[in-house]
């Protein structure tokens, strides 16, 4: 079976490709190097020993895209991770936003349009739901309008998928709405890899703990939650990684009720920022410098996901903690710096 992977140099891109490589798939990586860099390319053949076919390409050229499925006319699944991700920057840059994470999903899916079958695999957010109502958060829970372009070109894109489908009945896709990924493969050979300033909070604690940042800022302490910082839903990015496998195979094996779906993809437990820099303080041994400082505008109080529709239709659950995930990113910012 051979699967394509787009943005597969990314964080969670390159993770699923070691789980496809590793349950036997073919995979072909589209990477345009905006976000990643090939030295995961590398990391990925070490850790499977399967070196992963690549192809450097813009999926914003509709051109390219055409040519690609024309010379691979043997894909039987795809899996679309190629988008830009940065919610601040979208706030900035809207256009490229809705280019860059729209126009490639439409040419994407207009190849798979034409084809007998068709199995799509869609990265989403649980951005979409904005500051949900109740927690834990069900895929029932209303997608609210969303607070960054970034989290428009989510509920966008789902909203494309299911259009398609519904006129598509050989085109089969789920969409997994990702809390927060964090960690690294334990052979620390791929991991998250911010270029420049990281937006995220477990980047910047582990480069907080080598010393390249001063001091981790915690973004608020009067939130209505039990230590007064907010509350997310931390994965580790292999318990993700290992999601799309299960959904892909879900999809090739004709298993689904119907010809779109999506899921949840967290752990199912709420962890507050404080939580997290004293799991990461008691799993590392490293005292980490911080300070309160004021909210980030934008940030919601708690997001944590309701996993029970994933865990019954999908028969997918984490196996992996947060301390896992922080004792591998750990290893992973020691690995890549070598501190
Ligand atoms: C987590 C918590 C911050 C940095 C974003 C995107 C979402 C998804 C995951 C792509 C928040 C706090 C952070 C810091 C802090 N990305 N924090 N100090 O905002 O939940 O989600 O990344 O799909 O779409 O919105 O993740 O890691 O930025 O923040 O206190 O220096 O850590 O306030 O409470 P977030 P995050």
């Amino acid at each position: 079976m051979k699967i394509v992977v787009t943005g597969g140099l990314g964080f969670i891109g390159s993770h699923v490709v070691v789980e496809l490589q590793q349950k036997g798939f073919e995979v072909v990586i589209i990477d345009n190097l905006s976000n990643a860099d090939k030295n995961v390319f590398n990391g990925i053949s070490e850790i499977t020993g399967i070196t992963p076919l690549f192809e450097e390409m813009d999926l914003r050229d509709k051109a390219s895209v055409i040519d690609f499925f024309s010379r691979h006319t043997d894909v039987d699944g795809v899996i679309h991770f190629a988008a830009s991700k940065a919610v601040g920057e979208s706030v900035e840059n809207p256009l490229l936003y809705y280019e860059n994470n729209l126009n490639t999903l439409v040419y994407v899916l207009q190849e798979l349009q034409k084809k007998d079958t068709a199995n799509f695999i869609f990265s989403s957010s649980c951005t979409v739901y904005g500051q949900a109502d109740q927690m834990p958060i069900t895929e029932n829970a209303p997608v609210k309008p969303a607070e960054s372009p970034y989290g428009n070109t989510k509920q966008i894109g789902e909203e494309i998928i299911q259009d398609v489908c519904r006129v598509t009945p050989n085109l089969n896709a789920i969409a997994l709405r990702y809390f927060n990924p964090i960690g690294s493969h334990e052979s620390s050979l791929i991991g998250e890899l911010p270029i420049g300033t990281p937006q995220n909070l477990v980047p910047l604690i582990t480069q907080t703990a080598t010393g390249q940042r001063e001091q981790l800022s915690v973004y608020g302490d009067d939130y209505p939650t039990p230590d007064g910082t907010a509350i997310r839903d931390y994965i580790h990015v292999v318990d993700l990684a290992k999601a799309h496998v299960v959904a892909l195979q879900k999809l090739l094996k004709r298993e689904m009720s119907s010809n779109y779906d999506f899921f949840n993809i967290g752990t199912g437990k709420g962890s507050s920022v404080l939580e997290v820099v004293n799991a990461f303080e008691k799993v590392t041994g490293e005292k980490l410098n911080y300070k309160i400082v004021a909210r980030r505008p934008g940030d919601v109080v708690e997001a944590y996901a309701n996993t029970t529709k994933a865990k019954e239709v999908l028969g997918w659950q984490t196996e992996l903690t947060l301390e896992d995930a922080l004792a591998s990113a750990w290893k992973w910012e020691q690995n890549i710096r070598g501190y």
